[in-house]
């Protein structure tokens, strides 16, 4: 946008919500892809208008109406700009995301947080937990910003988490974030290919977010996904390199009353064509998202060789 045609519409917009409006209309004409914590335009205007004015987004209905001085105008137009034209998700131009109501710092490092996972973390993971028995050890396998495992912390904190991830990109800011959450003593990030790093370890629950996309979503994501590390979206052809070993290995590092709960996203259709004979429990989310399934230790153990067998293609 050149300097006269914004002065021109800084003179004719001028409250707060004048601008998420007019945001949200220039998002919808380049047609963005709305997908990382937000479903629509209006919400990412919103949220860049009350970033630029310093302002909690929980204050949005008593400022609307407020009127904007020319610099803050300014600096939302150039907001606007950079969210058109680099088509980086909306988290990565303010470093914030949102997950399970708690703040997460998160640049292209990690992927921004959007879980389902989230709302079975603010309900307790019930009915696998109970707040008389709730899990005293847990694992975030593929921690990224480090938010599944500082949530889990935060929403039973009398439990120890270990924070895995490969990347030393994400540990370092799962580090900040864990910092930032005053949990350094209750949350680990520790560096690990997939198990590889908590040997001998055993959890009441292990939780994760894997790489899982295939590589036909892959192919046709919107340009918004190509700020994501690629090590957290895509897994091999039909998405399940990590997952195979997930299942494979679970088994042996879970309690005896031990769940797994992983992400599989689309790929649950890989997951149900490739183990047939296995009763998933796929679970429901009130808030939206699918392909998270449960399994306990039992299961796990019972088709322990149909896992086994997986791995090796
Ligand atoms: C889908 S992201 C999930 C991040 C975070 N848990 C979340 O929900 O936002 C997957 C993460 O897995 C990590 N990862 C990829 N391959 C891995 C491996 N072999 N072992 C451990 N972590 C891995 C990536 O670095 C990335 O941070």
């Amino acid at each position: 946008m050149s300097n006269t045609n914004n002065e021109n519409i800084t003179s004719q917009l001028h409250t707060i919500a004048d601008y998420c409006r007019y945001g949200a209309s220039l998002f919808n004409q380049a047609e963005l892809f709305y997908g990382h914590g937000t479903d629509n335009a209006l919400s990412e205007a919103f949220t860049l208008v009350m970033f630029a004015v310093a302002l909690p987004e929980e204050m949005g209905e008593q400022v609307m109406s407020c009127r904007l001085l020319e610099h803050e105008k300014q600096n939302i137009l150039t907001l606007f700009a950079e969210r058109i034209e680099t088509q980086k998700p909306v988290a990565y131009i303010t470093n914030l995301a949102y997950f399970a109501q708690l703040p997460f710092y998160v640049d292209e490092r990690v992927l921004v947080p959007r879980s389902p996972i989230g709302e079975l973390i603010e309900n307790h993971f019930a009915p696998y937990f109970s707040e008389e028995q709730p899990p005293q050890h847990i694992l975030d396998l593929c921690t990224g910003s480090g938010c599944i495992a500082i949530a889990c912390a935060s929403y039973f904190p009398e439990a120890e988490v270990d924070a895995v991830d490969l990347s030393i990109d994400a540990l370092n800011v799962a580090q900040m974030n864990i910092e930032n959450h005053g949990l350094s003593e209750q949350v680990i990030p520790i560096q690990s290919d997939v198990f590889s790093g908590v040997e001998g370890q055993k959890y009441d629950l292990i939780v994760t977010n894997p790489p899982y996309v295939d590589q036909e979503d892959i192919d046709s994501l919107p340009a918004e996904f190509t700020h994501e590390p690629e090590m957290g979206l895509g897994c091999g052809a039909d998405g399940l390199d990590i997952v195979r070993v997930i299942l494979a290995e679970s088994a042996q590092h879970l309690n005896d009353e031990g769940i797994l709960i992983c992400e599989v996203g689309n790929s649950q259709y890989h997951v149900e064509a490739l183990y047939p004979e296995v009763d998933f429990t796929w679970l429901s989310f009130e808030r939206g998202g699918h392909g998270v399934f449960m399994l306990n230790k039992a299961q796990l153990e019972q088709h322990k060789q149909l896992f086994a067998a997986a791995l090796v293609v």
